[in-house]
């Protein structure tokens, strides 16, 4: 009665070959970088979860505040019938959402690199709402998306402030890729972490029971499996610093003493200085008319803003123009 579909768009090699080019390009240039979604194996995945979990990281918590009182308004502002998530992971959050947005939507589109993520959870949805079209994309969608066509009004979700993970130029071509997607009064709804006091945003990167530090290094089992990486996470610390300039977090990894870590696959040997630091994640802040600004060069009209009670974390509402 429920159609389950996946649908997968990424090429068999594809992580294999982005995971290559990235720890090529990042690990040999100075300062060295990798990108942040190469913590997510399913190890990476479950420190995520209990990231969410600690008392420090107030963003889940803030945001799943922010939709369990506005899923009713956002409802009604948008009356969408197809909802897509980008990077939906285990969709927790989403279900007040979709509660809310039922019996009006007709179909459900989670997309996500990982095909495990959104087997088990859209599947479980899909049983649950028999009358809920679920139809999972196992996509890259910063390398554009090619949708289903579900019904209209549509509405795009990219919620947990995964968008802080970008860097600026790489939100700006993100937006407008979203807003590709979307007809003209079609909507967007985007979480968002705030700028606040560098203390409360340092303690949520950098937890007192250390699972942002394992998360943080779990990148080293990633290029181990992958690539046959000899990185040793005992050789190196875990690092959040706030940059109030660019108002964003960096984690990095930085070296306890000198030394090389040996990558046979890529035929490459990396070495670091006593105390050299690797950038692991970039995670921004933001503020309303920062957002608004980046939103309207993409074609997109700040429609709503709600925060949750103490200001913490944002939700933004905005319409394609
Ligand atoms: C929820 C993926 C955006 O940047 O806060 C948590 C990931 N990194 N702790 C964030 C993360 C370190 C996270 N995202």
């Amino acid at each position: 009665m429920s159609p389950f579909l996946l649908t997968r768009t990424l090429p068999e090699d594809a992580t294999g070959a982005d995971l290559r080019a990235d720890v090529l390009q990042g690990m040999t240039r100075t300062p060295k970088e990798l990108p942040p979604k190469w913590f997510y194996d399913a190890r990476g995945s479950e420190l995520f979860e209990e990231i969410t979990r600690l008392p420090e990281y107030y963003p889940t918590r803030a945001e799943r505040e922010i939709l369990i009182a506005r899923a009713p308004e956002i409802a009604a502002a948008t009356g969408a019938r197809t909802l897509v998530e980008l990077g939906s992971g285990s969709s927790e959050k989403t279900r007040h959402l979709i509660d809310a947005l039922l019996p009006e939507l007709a179909a459900y589109v989670p997309v996500d690199v990982s095909e495990s993520a959104l087997t088990g959870a859209a599947e479980a949805l899909a049983a649950d709402l028999p009358d809920l079209q679920v139809h999972a994309l196992v996509a890259d969608f910063t390398r554009g998306l090619a949708l289903p066509g579900t019904p209209g009004p549509r509405l795009v979700a990219f919620l947990g402030g995964t968008i802080g993970n970008l860097l600026p130029s790489e939100r700006a071509a993100f937006l407008r890729s979203v807003r590709a997607l979307l007809a003209p009064g079609d909507a967007l709804l985007l979480g968002t972490d705030l700028v606040k006091d560098p203390a409360t945003l340092v303690a949520a990167y950098d937890d007192a029971a250390g699972v942002t530090a394992a998360f943080n290094k779990n990148v080293l089992s990633v290029l181990a499996r992958e690539l046959g990486a000899d990185a040793d996470p005992a050789d190196f610390d875990h690092v959040a610093v706030w940059d109030g300039d660019r108002e964003w977090i960096e984690m990095r990894l930085r070296a306890r003493h000198g030394l090389t870590v040996k990558i046979p696959e890529l035929d490459l040997a990396v070495t670091f200085e006593a105390g050299e630091e690797m950038r692991t994640e970039v995670s921004a802040k933001f503020r309303q008319e920062g957002v608004r600004a980046e939103l309207a060069v993409a074609g997109l009209e700040l429609a709503r803003w709600w925060t949750d009670e103490e200001g913490r974390f944002a939700l933004s509402l905005a319409t394609a123009v």
